[in-house]
């Protein structure tokens, strides 16, 4: 697959995949993306309809998928997933901890224990639990495996809420120190940082249209003029997943439209 780099279709084809926070935004995406490269998927949310939704879509296109309802802050729902994709594939090639929620952007003196304690227990430790269950299970297949982590430019320049931010400079660091630790097992552990997308995450209102007072701020955020779509994502993650990066570990690739080189 890498020998002349011109082969573009079937990018993951017959990999085992779990995909955590597929019920709308990049996840989705990245199900709809990674089954048409041929993925067999396990689609994972703490939102039972709306993955049951993205498989159905998934399975309009031809695509295999199955869902799974997971809360990735707790580490027996995010064992089960795994045990489930192993169960029905025969094994997990990837893993893609896409989970994030936002804090807002209050000022850090106005924030309560709660909203600390969640954030972190969900954007950083959904990436924990992920990652660590992940490793042991392609350990115990002899070695081997892919995570795509999703952190944000938040974790790479100061933008956002601070508690936001610090909870995805975590995964940032955490994506770096353990591409070295398990580099010579084989797993390769990378990550894509957005920048401003229009998703559920930012409206907080479940699949709103984005209005063009939106749009059009989003777009002036971003040097190349255009707010990012959850596909832009899917796509880097696709490429961070594939064997096109196969010799790509301890990565962070914003994809900002060029907001973090400012
Ligand atoms: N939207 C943005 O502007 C933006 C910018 C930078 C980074 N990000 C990151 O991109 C990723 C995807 O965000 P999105 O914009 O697609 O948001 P989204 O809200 O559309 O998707 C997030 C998904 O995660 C699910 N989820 C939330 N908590 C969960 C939990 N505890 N366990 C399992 N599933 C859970 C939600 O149900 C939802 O389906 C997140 O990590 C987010 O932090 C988003």
């Amino acid at each position: 697959m890498s020998g002349d780099g011109r082969m573009i279709e079937g990018l993951l084809a017959g990999k085992s995949v779990i995909i955590a926070g597929s019920g709308s935004g990049v996840g989705r995406s990245a199900a709809l993306l990674f089954a048409r490269h041929g993925a067999r998927l396990a689609c994972a949310d703490i939102m039972s309809d709306w993955v049951a939704d993205t498989v159905r879509l998934v399975a309009q296109e031809g695509g295999e998928a199955i869902a799974v309802t997971c809360d990735v802050a707790k580490e027996a729902d995010v064992q089960a997933a795994i045990d489930t994709a192993a169960k029905a594939y025969g094994r997990l090639d990837i893993i893609y901890n896409n989970v994030g929620i936002t804090g807002g952007p209050a000022p850090l003196k106005d924030a309560t224990q709660d909203q600390f304690d969640k954030l972190v227990a969900v954007n950083l430790g959904g990436v924990v639990n992920g990652c660590k269950l992940a490793i042991r299970q392609f350990e115990a297949q002899g070695g081997g495996g892919t995570i795509v982590n999703t952190a944000s430019v938040a974790g790479l320049i100061g933008w956002g809420g601070v508690i936001y931010g610090s909870t995805k400079g975590a995964v940032v660091a955490l994506t770096r120190t353990l591409a070295m630790e398990v580099a010579k097992s084989g797993i390769r552990v990378n990550s894509v940082c957005p920048a401003g997308m229009i998703t559920n995450f930012i409206t907080q209102e479940a699949f709103a249209e984005p209005s063009d007072a939106q749009l059009a701020a989003y777009g002036q955020m971003h040097p190349l003029g255009r707010p990012i779509d959850p596909m832009d994502c899917a796509k880097a993650a696709l490429f961070l997943a594939s064997d096109l990066a196969s010799n790509i570990t301890g990565v962070n690739l914003p994809v900002d439209g060029g907001l973090s080189a400012g």
